[in-house]
This record gives C-alpha cells, sequence and structure tokens, in this order.
C-alpha cells in the first residue's frame, strides 16, 4: 500500500482505530482516523501485530476495480458484443414513449406469450443483432453510475423533440454523454406533429457541437414519432451501425464481472439486484461481490421474466442470492470460490460501515461547531 488511512488500517486488521491511535501515540505520532499513514508507519503496526504485510496485501485487497480491470482477458478470446444505449433528452419529449416503442415493437412481437419483466433494462433484436436498453432514466444512469466510476452506455440516443426543440435538459444531456465520451445519435421526436421543425432542432444542436451528417457533419439525425412507432426501425440500425465503428468487444469465458443497474428488497425473495454483465458469462452458482455485498447467485431472471443458467457480456439479468441489496452503479466481480467472495464481500461491507461513522462523526462535529 502506499498510503492507507487509520481506520483503514483498523479494519484491515480486525482491530478498534483507537487501538491504532494509541499505539500511533505510543510510537510519537499523533494521529486521527482519517489520517493517511505511510508504508513506514503501515509497517511498523503491521509488525507489532506480527501481521506481514505483505500477506495483507494479497488477501485485503479489497477495491473491486482491481478485480475489474485485471487483465486476464486475452485478445484472442474476445469477441462482438451488443451495445448498451441509455435514453436521453428534455422532460417530456419523449424518452419513456421511444422506450416502450422499441420493446413492443421488438420485443413482445417476438416473443409470443413472453411478459417483459420490469429489471431496468431490456434487449431487442435487429437483424439478428441484439441491442441492450437502459431503462433507467439516462441522466441518472449517466450521474450515479458516473460518479461510482462505472461506466455502462456505449450510445446514448438524444431525444429531441420537433415541436420544442433544443431545452435545458437536452443540452445538459449532451454534456453528459460528451464527458463520458459517449457517441451520440439524436432522435427527432414527434415528426407527427403538425408544428414538428425539425430544421430547428438540427440548427439549435450545431451551437452545441452536434453537426448534422446531412450538413457535412458526423452526427446521425433520425426523425421519429415514437408514438406512432415511426422511424424506430431506422434509429436502431443506426444504432447497430455506431456500435459496428466503435468495435465492441467482451470475452465470454471468463468470470462475469459487471455494474448494478438497479437492487432492492424484495418480501419474498430477499435481495433482488439486476446486473449488466459486461465481460465474462455469468451462471447460476457464482461466488460474487456485488459493491459491498456478497452471496451466490441463487436464481438468475432475463428481461422477458424467464429463468436463464447463464448470461454473457451486455446482458441485463435479474438475480437473488446476496446477502444484502446493494447500490444502482455499484460494480460485480465473480470469484473462483465462495470463501473469497465472501472474505472481500465482508471485508469491503466494514469498510463501508466505517466510512458511515466516520461520515456521521463528521456531521455532528458540524451540528457541534454550528450551535457555538
Ligand atoms: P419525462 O419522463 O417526464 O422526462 O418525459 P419523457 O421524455 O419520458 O416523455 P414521455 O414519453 O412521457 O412523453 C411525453 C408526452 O409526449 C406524452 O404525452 C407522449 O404521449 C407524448 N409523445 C411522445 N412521443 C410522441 C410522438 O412521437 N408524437 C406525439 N404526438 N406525442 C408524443
Ligand atoms: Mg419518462
Amino acid at each position: 500500500y502506499e498510503s492507507l488511512s487509520v481506520g483503514e488500517l483498523a479494519n484491515k486488521l480486525g482491530r478498534e482505530p483507537s487501538e491504532i491511535i494509541k499505539k500511533l501515540f505510543m510510537l510519537g505520532v499523533m494521529a486521527t482516523i482519517n489520517q493517511e499513514l505511510d508504508k513506514d508507519a503501515i509497517e511498523l503496526i503491521c509488525a507489532d501485530y506480527g501481521v506481514e504485510v505483505e500477506e495483507e496485501i494479497r488477501i485485503d485487497v479489497t477495491d473491486l476495480e482491481i478485480y475489474f480491470e485485471e487483465d486476464e482477458v486475452v485478445e484472442e478470446t474476445q469477441t462482438e458484443r451488443p451495445p448498451v444505449v441509455t435514453i436521453m433528452g428534455h422532460v417530456d419529449h419523449g424518452k419513456t414513449t421511444l422506450l416502450d416503442s422499441i420493446r413492443d415493437t421488438k420485443v413482445t412481437q417476438g416473443e409470443a406469450g413472453g411478459i417483459t419483466q420490469h429489471i431496468g433494462a431490456y434487449q431487442v433484436e435487429v437483424e439478428g443483432k441484439k441491442i441492450t436498453f437502459l431503462d433507467t432514466p439516462g441522466h441518472a444512469a449517466f450521474t450515479t453510475m458516473r460518479a461510482r466510476g462505472a461506466k455502462v452506455t456505449d450510445i446514448t440516443i438524444l431525444v429531441v423533440a420537433a415541436d420544442d426543440g433544443v431545452m435545458p435538459q437536452t443540452i445538459e444531456a449532451i454534456n453528459h454523454a460528451k464527458a463520458a465520451e459517449v457517441p451520440i445519435i439524436v432522435a427527432v421526436n414527434k415528426m407527427d406533429k403538425p408544428s414538428a421543425n425539425p430544421d430547428r432542432v438540427m440548427q439549435e444542436l450545431t451551437e452545441h457541437g452536434l453537426l448534422a451528417e446531412a450538413w457535412g457533419g458526423d452526427t446521425i439525425f433520425v426523425p421519429i414519432s415514437a408514438l406512432k412507432g415511426e422511424g424506430i426501425n431506422q434509429l436502431l440500425e443506426m444504432v447497430l451501425l455506431v456500435a459496428e465503428v466503435g468495435e465492441l468487444k467482451a470475452s465470454k469465458n471468463i468470470r462475469a464481472r459487471g455494474t448494478v443497474i438497479e437492487a432492492q428488497l424484495d418480501r419474498g425473495r430477499g435481495s433482488v439486484a439486476t446486473l449488466l454483465v459486461q465481460d465474462g458469462t455469468l451462471r447460476i452458482g457464482d461466488p460474487i461481490v456485488v459493491g459491498n455485498t456478497f452471496g451466490k447467485v441463487r436464481a438468475m431472471i432475463n428481461d422477458l421474466g424467464r429463468r436463464v443458467k447463464e448470461a454473457g457480456p451486455s446482458t441485463p439479468v435479474e438475480i437473488t442470492g446476496l446477502s444484502d441489496v446493494p447500490q444502482a452503479g455499484d460494480r460485480f466481480v465473480v470469484f473462483e470460490d465462495e470463501k473469497t467472495a465472501r472474505q472481500i464481500g465482508e471485508s469491503r461491507a466494514g469498510e463501508a460501515l466505517q466510512e458511515q461513522r466516520v461520515e456521521k462523526t463528521r456531521v455532528t462535529l458540524d451540528n457541534l461547531f454550528e450551535q457555538m
């Protein structure tokens, strides 16, 4: 470790922070729980407890990010994966209508009798290729997930109502997508309205760096009517085109990793989480660490409400079997054995609790100062 706070070290050693602070004091170091300790101090304390630092590093790496980026991904094993798409746009410009329209035309028809389940994401098939749509509100998907360092979206569809034009949240959406370096496809919606003025939308968007292909730029604009289901196929074809340019790849044959789309506590089933598998294949029985919780995948349900045994890259799937409820944007990683998953999961939960406590202490201190 380059550095570690007193609290983190205490947690790793399974000791109370106060005990560590006392020890540091005896060593002539005045420290608080949040104080970062250097390598020497960490080694001194560890030596005091008879703990080998090297060993600790191996066991106690609780940063899921490390596993997430673990370099077991061999180029040759990578194959094309479906794009993951979010829909963004100003209030009332037709995001929900578009999501429903895509789902209605592409899911229920093909899967006669299949009941679409609300799991926060769904997949459609166009020309034999799959596309995954996140149906969490686009802004939330970007802000909460990005705040947690998760990148889940490959392409964003920016919905702009042709009768209303560019609005504040349209611009906000563009900024989010740009910051995340996610390509934008513009869906000019409500084309069925007599007052629709697509040229105005194109004009207004040039001011925000989105120049239409028709005007010599490289932004794809597709006129649609989400309400009447018009232009949906062209829009989906454009999604596939942009996905192809992006050369999205993943390996099917490694242990799964990905991000939590949504999660809640279900009375009958316990902790229920929708996961987006981003790499590898998730299977029933897999030992898994999800955010600050862990477990074993007990059951998996796909977006059609069907039980499945495995889920490959870019597939959204709802799982049960976790010991606690994770949060949207949390990462998940599958481990080889249950013991490791449990160890890391519990360790992460401990750290989270610690942080909460520190946070609480801070708040009460702040309150104290306010009163003074
Ligand atoms: P928020 O979730 O509130 O931000 O809105 P939204 O972007 O999800 O918009 P929503 O899909 O709820 O649509 C808003 C209104 O516009 C609804 O009354 C829709 O029926 C209507 N609408 C959506 N798409 C179209 C369209 O293509 N044509 C027409 N005429 N109306 C549409
Ligand atoms: Mg909506």
